[in-house]
């Protein structure tokens, strides 16, 4: 008997009865409808061949290039799931990576950082992700190729795959995985928020005391300080605390602004008001700052928080980190610190009375107990539809379209919104 494999989207309760999340049905026998079956162990012609299409990276400064007989990623360690990739959401990394030559571990290399798509296999049945999950995944182990985006099908451990529901459309879903790892370690790592406190359904991990459970060794060396950095309770962020976003219309500075809301702070947002002041203000921004007069906008913020802001997150670069860092409160005794991330990097020019962080952004694929607790949280804020996705643009041609899709992020004409690439005519 020779069997096909459709793909259906379904509605299926979970558990408890009230969970829906997407979930793909595998169907036996030349595509009669009427023959149509549920199987954890899903069909799929091309993953029989064992060989697939990737992007793949030759050198820097080159554009990537199609292979169309790299062998499908195999899994090796308990925990790790298969997914076959329906959407790839790019990021500014997929592109300045070759362009500036760093963060390619070796050459030739698979990229791409979000995905979305359909779990096909399973290394361990009784983890909550299952085969048939319609997953997105942030990928940020970017040392491990197997997990790269930019190929048909891709490696994840289950504690890094959070299952979208069936009101979540697969192309959005690959959009926010990256932003929304950089944001949740940003605040809750870095600055301390306790994302427990929010009213309502979503309620999200206090990874401070994730980590005060996790066993050290988890925790990689070189971001060990930055994780018990948020340990004293007085340096945390709390609700009713200003937080400045310097960069708030990047994806990742409008996945930070819905999450501090939920949480109760108060948020400047520092961006092109005329370009994106209207969304910024939907998802609850308490005060636009216009990003073209800098030095107007230090003073705005400075008198807006009477010079007492302590937070700020830099989503732009060093040059902006060093403005924002301009309008922070500078502690003149032993009280609590002000505290600056710089997302893309921290100002050269540093103050003893400011504490400098950068995002611990690997805790999320190397400790277990914070990917899980992240993305049981994603899922639970997906299904309640406690935050607005980014706004998605369609780029065509499946993998082969990626290079053309990435001059567009490049030259930033797509300003504010994710570019999502499909790879499947129903994603
Ligand atoms: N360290 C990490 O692990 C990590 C993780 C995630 C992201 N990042 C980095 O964070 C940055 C943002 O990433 P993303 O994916 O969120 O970006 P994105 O969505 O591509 O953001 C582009 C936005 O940046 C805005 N922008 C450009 N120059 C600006 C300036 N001088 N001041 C304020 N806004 C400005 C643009 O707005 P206009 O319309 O005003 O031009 C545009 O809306 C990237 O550099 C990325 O590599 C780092």
């Amino acid at each position: 008997m020779s069997t096909t494999s459709t793909f259906v989207q379904s509605k299926e309760a979970e558990g408890n009865g009230q969970d829906l999340f997407h979930r793909h049905i595998f169907v036996e026998g030349q595509g009669d409808s009427t023959d149509t079956t549920r199987s954890n162990s899903p069909i799929d012609a091309k993953l029989q061949t064992s060989k697939q299409n990737v992007l793949l990276l030759h050198a820097a400064r080159e554009k990537y290039k199609l292979i169309e007989d790299h062998a499908i990623p195999t899994l090796i360690h308990n925990g790790e799931i298969l997914v076959k990739v329906l959407a790839i959401g790019l990021n500014p990394i997929d592109w300045k990576a070759p362009a500036f030559n760093f963060g390619i571990p070796a050459l030739p290399w698979i990229n791409g950082r979000d995905f979305a798509g359909v779990v096909v296999q399973v290394s361990n049945e009784s983890s909550r992700v299952r085969a048939g999950d319609i997953v997105l995944v942030p990928s940020t182990d970017y040392r491990d190729i197997r997990k790269a985006a930019f190929q048909e099908y891709a490696v994840a451990t289950h504690y890094n795959a959070a299952r979208i529901p069936s009101t979540t459309s697969i192309n959005e879903a690959a959009s926010l995985g990256v932003a929304f790892v950089a944001s949740t370690l940003a605040l809750g790592v870095s600055f301390g928020l306790d994302f427990s406190t929010i009213s309502g359904g979503a309620k999200g991990p206090n990874l401070p005391q994730v980590l005060k459970n996790t066993d050290i060794n988890e925790i990689p060396e070189d971001i060990r300080e930055e994780c018990f950095s948020s340990a004293p309770e007085s340096e945390r962020i709390q609700r009713g605390d200003w937080l400045a976003i310097w960069g708030a219309s990047t994806t990742t500075g409008y996945i930070t602004l819905q999450i501090a809301k939920l949480c109760g702070l108060k948020v400047i947002c520092v961006a092109d008001v005329a370009r994106h002041g209207a969304k910024l203000l939907d998802a609850g921004a308490d005060l636009l700052v216009d990003r073209h007069n800098t030095e107007r906008a230090v003073e705005i913020i400075r008198g807006v928080t009477g010079g007492r802001l302590r937070f700020g997150l830099d989503i732009v670069g060093k040059d902006t980190a060093a403005l924002l860092q301009n309008a922070l409160f500078r502690s003149e005794d032993d009280g609590p610190q002000a505290h600056l991330l710089g997302l893309t990097g921290i100002p050269k020019e540093q103050d003893p009375r400011i504490h400098y962080h950068t995002v611990p952004i690997k805790l999320f694929h190397t400790s277990p107990a914070v990917g899980e607790s992240m993305v049981t949280w994603l899922e639970g804020l997906l299904q309640t539809e406690s935050i607005k996705l980014p706004e998605v643009v369609h780029a065509k041609g499946g993998l082969a379209g990626v290079n053309d899709a990435l001059d567009i992020l490049r030259e930033g004409s797509v300003s504010g919104k994710r570019i999502v690439v499909g790879l499947d005519s129903q994603a």
